[in-house]
């Protein structure tokens, strides 16, 4: 149980890749707080998991933990910064602390460049950037007053390297975070802060829908992926669980790519 003992938030967790993260956390013996937007069910979805680990967590997998895993579940929308401040300290009330952060909401909105319009690009640099960055100066604040290191952690893409044509605002926006993170770990170092990114590549997640439901998109895509299928949200969560614990405590300001190859598979045909 490399995890135990560990408070972790993760944003965007009712669904998707948040939701294996939190799970992987959960069975990796973390106390987990679950944030969602609009699916509230999702979020209990999420939630009743949690707990199902708690149970068995007590019996077998942790004999020395008196108490079960916990969950908790906060609504809050990730590009209102007021909001962001919200769940960060409302987290904190619940658990008493918070000792990872997990920066995984992200939306994306399909469009050419020229037909993008204002709302679609703050919608998209509100949540993916100017909330992870508030959300993680909140974080810092509360680690940097307790005396205490912690772990930060941001679910970026492959696309914060590689273009992606008709998704320009999310390629800003997870190149942004790129550079959020170097610059971090620069800044965090002295206080035991540690930030990563891990860039997912194709995931079999509600927001890849339009695709999963497309046969010539899907083939196409799958051709460019090495490893011939899409990735599971347990690929990205194991990765993170590793980032969380202890094992990488000497590692900042890197990028671990969880794409199956995607990334470097250029083909002549
Ligand atoms: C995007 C997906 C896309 C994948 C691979 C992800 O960051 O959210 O829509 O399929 O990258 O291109």
């Amino acid at each position: 149980m490399k995890l135990e003992g560990k408070v972790a938030l993760v944003t965007g967790s009712s669904q998707g890749i948040g939701q294996g993260i939190v799970l992987r956390l959960a069975e990796a013996g973390a106390d987990v707080v679950i944030n969602y937007r609009s699916h509230p069910e999702g979020a209990e979805e999420t939630l009743a998991k949690v707990q199902a680990i708690g149970g068995r967590c007590h019996m077998v997998q942790c004999p020395n933990r008196q108490d079960s895993i916990k969950g908790h579940t906060i609504r809050a929308d990730l590009g209102s910064v007021p909001e962001v401040r919200q769940l960060i300290a409302e987290s904190i009330e619940h658990f008493g602390k918070l000792d990872i952060l997990v920066n995984n909401a992200g939306i994306e909105k399909h469009a050419a460049f020229w037909d993008v319009t204002e709302a679609d690009y703050d919608a998209v640099l509100n949540v993916n950037l100017k909330g992870v960055f508030f959300a993680t100066q909140a974080f810092v604040q509360h680690l940097i007053e307790t005396k205490r290191p912690g772990k930060i952690i941001n679910i970026s893409s492959v696309h914060e390297d590689l273009p992606f044509p008709n998704f320009a605002a999310y390629c800003v926006s997870k190149g942004g975070m790129k550079m959020l993170t170097r610059n971090l770990a620069v800044e965090l170092g002295a206080f035991g802060i540690t930030i990563n990114n891990v860039a997912p590549g194709a995931i079999e997640t509600p927001i890849n829908t339009q695709l999963l439901n497309n046969p010539e998109k899907l083939g196409a895509l799958l051709k460019n992926i090495p490893l011939s299928r899409l990735g599971q949200p347990q690929d990205v969560a194991s990765v993170v669980a590793f980032l969380a614990s202890a094992d990488a405590d000497y590692i900042t300001g890197s990028t671990f790519f969880v794409d199956g190859g995607l990334l470097w598979n250029y083909q002549e045909q």
